[in-house]
């Protein structure tokens, strides 16, 4: 039987990658503009598989949804999956994800958005366009001998640890699950967050939204910070407290922010809202602060990162379909890929 692809959320780039990959799996891929809702979901009628991003708010009735029309899989082209609800797709739907696309592409953009902040480099580029070559209001600090707070090492953590170390600065780790193996090669040391907090001058987020990380960051963190640490945060926007950000960049405890993602980013991000009126009040004055530089969550944008999420989520297609193999399913109970610990059926089992 044909296997049909529904696509949501498509946007020209996607089709670049997918339509190349997908020359070698030979599937038939619909390809959606709309995102994947209550609403939207009957367009994968005749689809066995959908195709979701991390927009695409996959709750449990959008999954009865699919599910009530005959959709097996959900393969998410990504790695973080804290949009679907995996509880009610257990026994309902298959969710496998993207565990590693290029963790390479988020670290490095963590750190552009570093450079940037400190360097004024997005405030350079407006004056010399402008004529205007003072650098007046354009003083940084040496990264170098500073010291960086990483928060989730997992795959992007540790290379922004290791690019971050490379400029000289010290580095401090904290994971639930430190990887010691990782800190006595590096020499990076792995700290209680409360010393994570007291001792950066810059920190990044690299971890999960889960139930233990949603605001991770809010006003009782931030207190405990340096006065004008920077924060960054390319994992994803609910780790953020954003008006508790507002208030440490209103009192100037906070100096500078790079956000690559932001809890209400969903309404906005992706699209071009060029032509239009932004209602969010709280995304237009992270916007117009000087020392905050919002993108719009495109850390994973690298020809590389493209090309490797067209092939596993193809891959994932195609093992659950042809192979039997569900090696990037995520199992709900404990939210792992495959799961490893014997959970009845394995995840879900076929
Ligand atoms: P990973 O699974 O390799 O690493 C995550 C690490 O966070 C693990 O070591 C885990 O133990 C740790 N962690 C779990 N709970 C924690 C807690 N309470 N506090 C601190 N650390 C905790 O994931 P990876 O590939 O490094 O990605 C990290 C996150 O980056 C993803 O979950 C996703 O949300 C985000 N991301 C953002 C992208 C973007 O375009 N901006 C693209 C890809 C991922």
């Amino acid at each position: 039987m044909e296997i049909k692809i529904a696509f949501y959320d498509f946007k020209p780039y996607d089709a670049e990658f997918f339509d190349r990959v997908n020359k070698k799996f030979g599937y038939s891929i619909s390809y959606f503009r709309e995102r994947l809702s209550p609403d939207t979901a009957v367009l994968s009628s005749g689809h066995r598989a959908v195709c979701a991003f991390v927009n695409d708010n996959i709750d449990s009735r959008v999954i009865d949804r699919l599910s009530s029309v005959g959709v097996e899989l959900i393969a998410l082209r990504s790695a973080g999956y804290n949009n679907v609800d995996l509880k009610a797709a257990f026994r309902k739907i298959h969710v496998l994800r993207v565990p590693e696309y290029s963790p390479h592409a988020v670290a490095e953009h963590a750190v552009a958005l570093m450079l940037s902040l400190n360097r004024k480099t997005h405030k350079s580029y407006y004056r010399t366009r402008d004529h205007n070559f003072s650098i007046t209001g354009l003083m940084g600090f040496d990264m170098n001998s500073r010291t960086a707070g990483i928060i989730g090492t997992g795959k992007i953590g540790k290379i922004a640890a290791r690019i971050l170390g490379g400029f000289g600065m010290k580095v401090l780790l904290y994971d639930p699950f430190p990887d010691k193996e990782f800190a006595s090669n590096t020499g990076f040391r792995y700290r209680s967050l409360e010393s994570l907090y007291s001792e950066s001058d810059i920190i990044s987020l690299h971890c999960p939204l889960n139930p233990d990380t949603y605001r991770i960051i809010d006003s009782g963190a931030i207190d405990k910070m340096k006065p004008g640490v920077m924060i960054i945060n390319t994992g994803r926007g609910k780790l953020i407290d954003t008006a508790a950000l507002i208030e440490g960049l209103n009192s100037g405890k906070v100096g500078s922010a790079g956000l690559d993602v932001y809890e209400e980013e969903s309404e906005y991000f992706f699209e071009d809202f060029s032509e239009e009126i932004i209602s969010d009040e709280t995304l237009l004055k992270l916007l117009n602060y000087p020392n905050v530089l919002v993108t719009s969550h495109q850390g994973f944008f690298t020809r590389e990162a493209m090309g490797n999420i067209a092939n596993t989520t193809l891959n994932n297609i195609k093992g659950y379909f042809e192979e039997s193999n569900l090696e990037n399913e995520i199992c709900y109970r404990c939210e792992s890929e495959p799961c490893r610990r014997g959970h009845e059926g394995g995840c879900f089992a076929k």
